[in-house]
């Protein structure tokens, strides 16, 4: 087959759509969420804008780090049961909250294909460019997969769903993102999740677990400074987006597991006392010596409670599988009549 062929029937089979929040569109009312974690104290900022494509790279390379064993872990859960997802699924069209790079959705989609089902698959991510790149990545080793990607939030994409060809749907939640919500925000978002999917559908849900402070607290400071820049570059996307001027060399990333909250918290702490300009936000913010602005919790949980939250929510339980240290967990749910 020619390579003009190949890229045509690549085309053919993409769909990307771009919605509020992704990192490509610019509105009016972008960035209402930076002004409003920048002017309240303690200062915060949403997680969801480490994510430009350098955010997307630096992460992938946060999931290969030594210390970072979350995506390892994950990964050789998926690999143990994606046969008995596939058997209990049947046919189905997958839709991914945060893709990225979709790697650990190839062992779904690898399962499903060897099944011989068709191969449907939605991502969602807020990066607009790891979204192409990786569809098309995709869809180069997958000669019979269909993708329609949405760029955006979650909650703008799951309001948005359309009904599937396929006999059934599964939302995937993996990797733990779903660490970075406050218990009521997990609460909101668990019913973003069950309005998107009728009765008799499937979330899979993979989420990291309670572990000593010894483990957890290197996986968010690694040698190489791989996190700590992961961390910065949130300031570098918000100066590229927002016209700001952040000098990143004034603030250093901070990050602990706070054992009363179970939770990593990331910051990033200021050098000196400085102000900083969003242009775009009509935003000046002052700084203190040593104030920090917290960019991201990243909950562990405790796999008895999280399937009560979810069982409380409509979404049963079917299968919980974890690995043999209990450090990660892949929850297989249905919702529930
Ligand atoms: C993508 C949210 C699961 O919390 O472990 C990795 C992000 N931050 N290192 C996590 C992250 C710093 C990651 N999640």
């Amino acid at each position: 087959m020619s390579i003009s062929k190949t890229v045509n029937s690549i085309e053919k089979r993409l769909q990307i759509e771009r919605l509020l929040g992704a990192t490509q569109i610019v509105a009016p009312s972008a960035g209402s969420d930076v002004v409003k974690g920048l002017t309240q104290t303690p200062k915060s900022l949403p997680a969801c804008y480490f994510y430009d494509d350098r955010g997307s790279e630096l992460f992938e390379q946060i999931c290969e780090l030594p210390e970072y064993y979350v995506t390892r872990t994950e990964t050789a859960i998926l690999q143990q049961c994606a046969g008995e997802i596939v058997k209990i699924t049947g046919a189905c069209e997958l839709i991914e909250l945060g893709s990225g790079n979709s790697t650990k959705t190839r062992i779904l989609l690898d399962a499903y294909q060897e099944l011989g089902y068709p191969l449907h698959y939605l991502p969602i991510d807020v990066c607009a460019g790891i979204l192409e790149t990786s569809a098309k990545q995709l869809l180069g080793d997958y000669p019979s997969l269909q993708v329609y990607a949405l760029a955006g939030t979650y909650e703008l994409a799951l309001a948005q769903l359309l009904p599937t060809q396929l006999p059934t749907r599964m939302i995937c939640f993996i990797g733990s993102t779903l660490g970075n919500l406050t218990s009521d925000e997990c609460n909101v978002f668990f019913s973003q999740i069950t309005n998107a999917l009728q009765v008799g559908e499937y979330f899979l849900l993979g989420i990291d677990l309670r572990k000593p402070k010894h483990i957890l607290e290197p996986a968010y400071n690694d040698n190489q400074g791989v996190t700590g820049a992961f961390n910065l570059n949130m300031l570098e996307h918000l100066n590229h987006r927002f016209e700001g001027n952040f000098d990143t060399t004034q603030f250093e990333h901070w990050a602990f597991y706070n054992e009363i909250e179970h939770q990593i918290e990331m910051h990033l702490r200021s050098l000196r006392s400085q102000s900083v300009e969003l242009r775009a936000l009509n935003l000046k913010v002052n700084f203190a010596l040593g104030e920090t602005i917290l960019t991201e919790i990243s909950r562990k949980f405790d796999l008895n409670t999280i399937q009560q939250q979810l069982t409380a929510q409509g979404l049963l339980p079917l299968h919980v599988w974890t690995d043999r240290n209990q450090w990660f967990g892949l929850l297989l749910c249905q919702l529930q009549a």
